[in-house]
C-alpha cells in the first residue's frame, strides 16, 4: 500500500485522486487544502464542483481510502507519494506581469513539504507549469542537509471539465516525466504502476521531465489555436455568406485535420487556455524567441477579438444602442456541464453589455453562484435568475453563451411572446435552431452564418 497525498483540492485535485482512490482500494488516497470550506465540502454531500459523475466516486471511495483534509503538515509527513495541484494563475504583479505563471503557491508548497518531510518522498508536478519547473523544485526540495532525497516527476493532466470523470476513467493518455536517472526512473514506474491500475500501458507515455512540463503547454496552444482558427475563419463566413458549421464540417472529413474542437463560438474561456498560452508566450521571450512568442500570442487575441466582435454585432443588430435595455444572457458557464466561470466569455459580454448600460439578467443551471462571485461588485448592477423564461421575460434580446443542451430544448414561442419587439436573439454557440426561430419573428444572429432578419 502506498501513502498518496495530493496538495490542492480544486477541479484536478479532487476529481483525479477520487479516481486514484476508486480505482486503487490499495492505496490511501488523502487530498488536503488549505481551504476549509472546500474540504467542508468534499466531505459533505454538496461537493464543491459540479462535475457529472463525481458524485458517484466521491460517494464509492471516501471514508474508504479516500480521505479529505486540511491538515497540510501531518499528511506530508505520512505521505510516499505527493501531488502538487495547486492553481498556477497568471502572474498579476512584477516581471512577467500579465503573461508569466504566479508560481508563489507552487514554491510555498515545495517549502512546505521541505519542513514536514522526514523520510524520501516522490513529488508529482500535477499543476501546469513552466518548463523547467520541477528543477526549480529539485533544488528547493534537495536542500535539506538531512540526506533526504526527492524525486520530481511531471504528470500533467489533460482532463476538460464537464467530462473529467470520462477523460480519467480511459484517457487518451498519461503523461510521466522523469530524470534519466536510476532513482528517477524508479520513482517514474512506482507512478506508472498506480495508472497501470486502470490505463493499458501502451496509453501511459514516459518522457524526460521537461517534455512532459512542454507538453503540457503545447498540448494547450493547439487545442485553442483550433478554436481560434474557426473563429477566424467565421467572421469571414459572415461577410461572405458562407456557413461555419458547413466549412467546419468539411475541414474536419480530412483524416489529417479531423472533426473535434472545430465548433465556432463567442470564444474559448476556462481557466486554462489563455493562462497556459500566455506562459508560452512569456517562455518563448524569456528563452529570446520573439517570433514564436508573438505566433503564439495571436491565439489568444483572436479570442478577445471573437468575444468583442461578439458584442459589437449585438449593439450594430440593435440599432447601436443597448443602454437601459434588459438583455438576457443563457449561459454563464465556460462551457457546458460545469458550474466554472472562471474566464468565461459569457462573463466578458455580461461586463461588455454592462458597460454600455444594458440591463443584464444571467440564467445559468449550475453557474450562478460562481458567476456572482466572478463579477465582484458588478454583481450588483446584474440580476440572476434561475428560470431562463423569467429572463427571457420582457427581455429586447437573448444572447447564448454556455452550450447547455437544455437551451436548446426551450419554448421559444412562448419565450418569443414575452419578450420586447423586434426580438432579438444571438446565439454564441450555434445551439439553436436558427431557421425555426425566425420563422417564430425572431431576428437571429449566429456564429459564422448569415444574419436572419425581418428588419428589412
Ligand atoms: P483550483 O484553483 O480549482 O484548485 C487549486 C487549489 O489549491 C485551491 O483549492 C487552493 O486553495 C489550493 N492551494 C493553493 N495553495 C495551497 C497550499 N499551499 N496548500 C494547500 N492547498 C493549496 O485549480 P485547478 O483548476 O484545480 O487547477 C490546478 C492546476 O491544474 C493548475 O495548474 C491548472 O493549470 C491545472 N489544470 C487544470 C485543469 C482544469 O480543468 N481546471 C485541467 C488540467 C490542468
Ligand atoms: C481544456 C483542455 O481541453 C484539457 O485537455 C486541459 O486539461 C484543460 O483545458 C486544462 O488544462 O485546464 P477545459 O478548459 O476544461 O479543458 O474545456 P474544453 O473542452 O477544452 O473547452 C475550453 C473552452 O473552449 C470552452 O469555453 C469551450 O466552450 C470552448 N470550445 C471548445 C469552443 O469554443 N469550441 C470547440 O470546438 C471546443
Amino acid at each position: 500500500m502506498a501513502n498518496i497525498l495530493c496538495i490542492g483540492a480544486g477541479y484536478v485535485g479532487g476529481p483525479t485522486m477520487a479516481v486514484i482512490a476508486q480505482k486503487c482500494p490499495h492505496h490511501r488516497v488523502v487530498v488536503v487544502d488549505i481551504n476549509e470550506a472546500r474540504i467542508a465540502a468534499w466531505n459533505s454531500d454538496q461537493l464543491p464542483i459540479y462535475e457529472p459523475g463525481l458524485d458517484e466516486v466521491v460517494r464509492e471511495a471516501r471514508g474508504r481510502n479516500l480521505f479529505f483534509s486540511t491538515e497540510v503538515d501531518r499528511q506530508i509527513a505520512a505521505a510516499d507519494i505527493i501531488f502538487v495541484s495547486v492553481n498556477t494563475p497568471t502572474k498579476a504583479f512584477g516581471q512577467g506581469a500579465g503573461r508569466a505563471a504566479d508560481l508563489q503557491y507552487w514554491e510555498m508548497t515545495a517549502r512546505q513539504i521541505l519542513r514536514n518531510a522526514s523520510a524520501s518522498k516522490i513529488v508529482v508536478e500535477k499543476s501546469t507549469l513552466p518548463v523547467r519547473t520541477a528543477e526549480a523544485m529539485e533544488h528547493i526540495l534537495n536542500s535539506n542537509g538531512q540526506g533526504l532525497h526527492f524525486d520530481v516527476l511531471s504528470n500533467p493532466e489533460f482532463l476538460a471539465e464537464g467530462t473529467a470523470m470520462a477523460d480519467m476513467h480511459d484517457p487518451d493518455r498519461v503523461l510521466v516525466g522523469a530524470r534519466n536517472t536510476p532513482s528517477g526512473q524508479k520513482a517514474l514506474e512506482a507512478l506508472v504502476e498506480i495508472y497501470a491500475n486502470w490505463v493499458p500501458r501502451d496509453h501511459i507515455l514516459t518522457t524526460n521531465l521537461w517534455s512532459s512540463e512542454l507538453t503540457k503547454l503545447a498540448a494547450n496552444a493547439f487545442l485553442a489555436q483550433r478554436i481560434s482558427s474557426i473563429n477566424a475563419i467565421s467572421a469571414l463566413c459572415e461577410r461572405t455568406e458562407a456557413d461555419v458549421s458547413e466549412v467546419a464540417h468539411a475541414i474536419g472529413t480530412d483524416s489529417r485535420i479531423g472533426p473535434k474542437f472545430l465548433r465556432a463560438s463567442v470564444g474559448f474561456g476556462g481557466s486554462c487556455f489563455k493562462k497556459d498560452i500566455l506562459n508560452l508566450v512569456y517562455l518563448c521571450d524569456y528563452y529570446n524567441l520573439p517570433e514564436v512568442a508573438h505566433y503564439w500570442e495571436q491565439v489568444v487575441k483572436m479570442n478577445e477579438y471573437q468575444e468583442s466582435r461578439f458584442v459589437s454585432n449585438m449593439l450594430t443588430a440593435m440599432f447601436n444602442t443597448v443602454a437601459g435595455k434588459r438583455i438576457a444572457l443563457f449561459g454563464a458557464a465556460f462551457k457546458a456541464h460545469t458550474n466554472d466561470t472562471r474566464e468565461s466569455p459569457a462573463l466578458a459580454v455580461c461586463r461588455t453589455l454592462l458597460e454600455e448600460r444594458a440591463k443584464v439578467v444571467i440564467t445559468d443551471p449550475k453557474a450562478l453562484d460562481n458567476a456572482r462571485a466572478d463579477l465582484g461588485p458588478l454583481a450588483d448592477r446584474v440580476t440572476f435568475e434561475p428560470d431562463p423564461y423569467q429572463a427571457a421575460q420582457g427581455a429586447y434580446a437573448i444572447a447564448v453563451l454556455t452550450e447547455w443542451p437544455q437551451f436548446a430544448e426551450l419554448d421559444y414561442t412562448r419565450i418569443f411572446k414575452s419578450m420586447v419587439k423586434p426580438a432579438f436573439i444571438f446565439d454564441g454557440r450555434n445551439i439553436l435552431n436558427h431557421a425555426a426561430l425566425h420563422t417564430l419573428g425572431f431576428n437571429v444572429y449566429a456564429i459564422g452564418k448569415p444574419a436572419l432578419e425581418h428588419l428589412k
